[in-house]
């Protein structure tokens, strides 16, 4: 059993409350009496739980089902959420929520958020926490494991997860609607450069390293580009690739994604535009100028 329970005295002490006789005067007719008792026993009942939960303290470093729970450092947390520059315009996830702290700063922002977690006490807590500093209506949190969680509709993922785990859910990430944010506390997503990084010096005890990613655009493929065909591969946000006029390929230079935007060059001309789909759109500068567009 990886959960830590300290039902023991709350739960003793209820027991003896309820186990004290009963006072007053001997002469209470008999159904008031079992009126009274029934009232007693369904309240002291409806109380053991709560009572029971308020209790739960997790311990930094207790086994999870994928991950240990490790609670980012308060000023990691406000941190990331402004490095992801979190809005009461986005949806915010935290997959592996532990106490709520990601999700509830996020709600406080005035975002949607919604965490999850596999330990049932610790969505419990997270629940309360959220309540308690009034942010129920906009941070909730669903029992249930990371891996299977829908995350299509968040803008923004805040994490603190392992390495493994990271890339377990890359292909997730990747399938995220182009320009939605990923934000990260310490380890970082395998083979993708993070878009900006910062490690906090100030007022951060362990785990102070903020990792940001922005989705790319899946750009991989071949493209019908002017007279050409432009064949790009991806890794992540770079691009690489050629385009090929007549026979004659010639490398692109400087490609990168940020989010639905790519930028490229080709000869001396820049191409800076938008991914939609199967189409790019956008405009030239350098050699030459104008609109361009390309068709996959
Ligand atoms: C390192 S803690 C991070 C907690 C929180 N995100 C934070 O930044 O403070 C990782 C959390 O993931 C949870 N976890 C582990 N495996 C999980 C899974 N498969 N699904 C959901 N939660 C999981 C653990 O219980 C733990 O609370």
């Amino acid at each position: 059993m990886y959960l830590n329970r300290n039902y023991a005295d709350t739960s003793s002490n209820q027991s003896k409350a309820l186990r004290r006789p009963a006072r007053g005067p001997a002469r209470r007719s008999t159904c008031a009496m079992l009126a009274l008792c029934l009232a007693m026993l369904s309240s002291a009942c409806a109380q053991v739980p709560p009572a029971a939960e308020e209790s739960y303290k997790p311990t930094p470093g207790q086994v999870g089902k994928d991950s240990v729970w490790v609670p980012s450092p308060p000023a990691v947390v406000e941190h990331m959420l402004d490095i992801a520059k979190v809005t009461r315009e986005d949806f915010v996830m935290d997959l592996g929520s532990g106490d709520g702290r990601n999700v509830i700063a996020a709600g406080k922002r005035g975002a949607r958020a919604v965490g999850v977690e596999f330990n049932p006490d610790l969505v419990g807590l997270s629940n309360r926490n959220a309540a308690r500093q009034g942010v129920a209506d906009r941070a909730s949190f669903v029992q249930g494991d990371m891996f299977a969680a829908d995350i299509s509709q968040a803008t923004v993922l805040a994490l603190f997860l392992l390495t493994d785990n990271l890339r377990r859910l890359t292909p997730k990430f990747l399938d995220m609607k182009p320009g939605s944010r990923i934000v990260v506390n310490y380890f970082g997503i395998d083979g993708w450069r993070p878009d900006f990084e910062e490690e906090m010096k100030a007022d951060c005890e362990p785990w102070c390293v903020i990792k940001f990613y922005i989705v790319p655009a899946k750009v991989a493929g071949k493209w019908r580009l002017a007279d050409g065909v432009l064949e790009l591969e991806q890794r992540f946000q770079e691009v690489f690739g050629g385009y090929t006029v007549n026979g004659v390929k010639t490398d692109i230079t400087n490609a990168r994604m940020d989010g639905e935007r790519i930028r490229f060059g080709i000869g001396g001309v820049q191409y800076a535009g938008r991914v939609l789909g199967n189409r790019m759109q956008g405009e030239r500068s350098g050699g030459a100028s104008g609109a361009w567009t390309a068709q996959r």
